[in-house]
Order: C-alpha cells, then structure tokens, then sequence
C-alpha cells in the first residue's frame, strides 16, 4: 500500500492537525516515460499554506483539493522506472506530494541529484534543497549584499531565513533576524552568527527595535513575512535599498491581511523591490548547490533541522512549521519500507 496525507477540509484561519486525514493509495505502477520514487523527506514548506485554501489556485499552482494527497516538495529514490533519464537507484527532488510513494515524469520541478557522500541526504531538502536554493538565489540574484550592508530577515530562524541570514553574514553584511521569540534570537546571534536578533517577545516594537539596532537605515530587507512588518520596514530603508520579496507567511492564514501603507518611501528612497519564484532559476541550481555544499563542509553554513519521523507525523510537523515551533528547516523523514 501506498499510506499518504490528503487534505481532509480546506483550512481557515490557523491550520489544525485535523485539516488532515491519513489515507491508503496503491503503489503506483510507472508507464512509458514515467517513474516512481519511494519518498525518503518530506519538505515542510510554508508556501504550500497558500493553496489549501478554499478557491486557491494562481498563476503558479492550481488549489489543493479535497481527498488528495497535499501538495509538497519531496526526496525519494527511484523504485521502479520506465524513463531513461531517472533510472532505479537515483536520487530524486520533485515537487508531489504527501506520500511514501510517487509517480513521476520528470517535469515539475524534477531534479536527479548528485548527492555527496560527506553531506547528510536530509541536506539535500534543507541548506542544498527548495530551501537554501530560495535563500541562495533571493541573495544573489535580487539582494546583492556587499560587505557594510545592514542586511534585515524576516522569520530569520527558519528554513529560508536563517539560510539568507547565513549568506549575509558570509557576504560582509552586518545581519540583522527577526523571530518570534527570545530562544529563536540567542538561536540566531549564538549559533548562526548574527549579529543581532529582535523577537516580537522582548521587543514587541519593532519600528523602535530596528531603529536601534540600524540606526544607519537598512540597505537589504530580506523578507519571508509580508504585511505589518514589511510595512514596518520601508520607512527605515537606505537609499537605493533592495527588498526581496521571498514570502509573506503573515497573510498565508489571515482572512484580512495587514495593508502596507508605506511604499512611497520606494519612490525617495530610489529602492527596488522584486518578487521572485526559486522554480524559475532551475539552471543556477547546481552552482547554488555547489556554493552551499561548500560552506556547509568548511563550516561557514550551519543547518538547523527539525526532523519529525514517519508519514503520520506530517501533518504536526506542518502546524508546527506554520506556528513557529520548529527551528530551521522542518522535515519528515520517512520510515524505511
Ligand atoms: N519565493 C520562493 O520561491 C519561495 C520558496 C520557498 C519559500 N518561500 C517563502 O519563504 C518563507 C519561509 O518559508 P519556509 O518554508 O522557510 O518556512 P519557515 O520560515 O521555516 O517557517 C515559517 C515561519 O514563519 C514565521 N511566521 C509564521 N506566521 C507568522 C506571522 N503571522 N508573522 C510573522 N512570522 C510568522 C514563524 O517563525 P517565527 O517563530 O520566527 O515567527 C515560522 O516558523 C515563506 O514566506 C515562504 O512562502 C518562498
């Protein structure tokens, strides 16, 4: 059997457990150009919030529906194959779905990974997978931190954040997280090297925080959150700031979300602000890949991940993501067959 998590109802407002409904699919059987992997991660990504909804579905991905199994980024190994570029054996990043096993041809977000020996597979999800591929690309090719930047992340103690956080440090920047939390902050300065952390927790305040801590005003906003906070930023940006829109997980669950009134400090302050999908930049991959392999073994790159086991567990690790629980990158390993 095939055991899967399916979307049992369309979530309102704050994701519940019981939004999920474990179910039993068969294994699938591949036809011509066709493959299928036995799924060895699960990746907990915060996007995929968006289509649960109810009438979601946009330019990027259609809604999640009822019954099926919940859409997701996923690691497995070729368990039987009729595609001559995926053979038994390789290892697989895709995009499908909360499943032990999937059926693949190779043509959403597929990628045949070379895995290095010295790195742990569970890598190739967090710092080297959708993850650390989002915050590589959203840094290099839209932040463009040089060394004296005041570098800003937002939701800086997960998965994309603390990786874009780590690649300001590594680029010169003077880095800046905001977190929920007094841990999740010692977390960041004390193990990830930032320079300084500013929870909603003791600082409830952020306009007055971020003043403090970049009196200077803000070259690069790295921002996973969106809404209020965004709206928080923009008046404290540098001339000529760069703001990459990566997620606004802030709004993933709200009904209402919080308008940002502030975009005329845009306009004086000649900043640029660019939205961007890490899909788009699938030929950068290996490059990205190779750069973070490479901080990762010389120690420059710590990755932090939550791993909860088994498929039964997805639907916890999720809320957990969702709700600021998990540290780093949250993950399901899969039990072996
Ligand atoms: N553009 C792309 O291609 C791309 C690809 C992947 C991910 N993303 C985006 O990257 C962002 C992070 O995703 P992830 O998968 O790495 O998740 P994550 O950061 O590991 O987990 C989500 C975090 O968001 C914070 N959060 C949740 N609700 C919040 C709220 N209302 N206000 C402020 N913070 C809130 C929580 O951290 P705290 O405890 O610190 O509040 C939570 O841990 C998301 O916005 C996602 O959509 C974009």
């Amino acid at each position: 059997m095939n055991q899967q998590i399916v979307l049992r109802r369309h979530p309102v407002g704050a994701i519940r457990e019981d939004d999920f409904a474990l179910a039993q699919g068969k294994v699938p059987v591949p036809g011509a150009g066709q493959f299928v992997t036995r799924n060895l991660f699960l990746s907990m990504d915060a996007g995929f919030r968006q289509w649960m909804s109810e009438g979601a579905g946009d330019n990027y991905l259609p809604g999640m529906r009822l019954g099926e199994p919940v859409q997701s980024m996923v690691l497995g190994r070729v368990s039987a194959s009729a595609h001559p570029d995926f053979p038994v054996g390789c290892i697989v990043s895709a995009r499908s779905a909360w499943e032990e096993y999937s059926l693949i041809d190779g043509s959403d977000l597929c990628t045949r990974l070379e895995v290095d020996p010295r790195i742990a597979l569970r890598e190739y999800v967090a710092a080297l997978g959708p993850t650390g591929l989002t915050a590589h690309i959203g840094m290099r090719q839209f932040a463009r931190p040089r060394p004296g930047d005041v570098l800003v992340v937002s939701a800086a103690a997960g998965a994309v954040g603390s990786v874009a956080g780590q690649i300001g440090r590594i680029s010169g920047c003077r880095t800046i997280g905001l977190t929920s939390t007094e841990r999740k902050a010692r977390w960041l300065v004390e193990e990830l090297g930032f320079d300084r952390a500013i929870s909603r927790e003791r600082e409830p305040d952020l306009a007055q925080a971020l003043a403090q801590a970049a009196p200077g005003g803000i070259d690069v906003f790295f921002d996973n959150v969106g809404g209020a906070v965004l709206d928080t930023v923009l008046p404290q940006l540098r001339e000529h700031a760069r703001i990459v829109l990566c997620g606004a997980v802030a709004q993933y669950e709200s009904a209402t979300p919080a308008p940002v009134y502030n975009t005329w400090h845009l306009v004086t302050k000649r900043a640029t602000a660019s939205g961007f999908m890490f899909s788009d930049f699938a030929d950068e991959f290996p490059a990205a890949i190779a750069q973070l392999s490479d901080w990762l073994l010389g120690g420059e790159l710590t990755s932090a991940c939550q791993v909860y086991r088994g498929i039964a567990s997805a639907p916890q690790a999720f809320c957990d993501m969702m709700h600021g629980l998990a540290l780093g990158k949250c993950l399901v390993e899969m039990q072996a067959p």
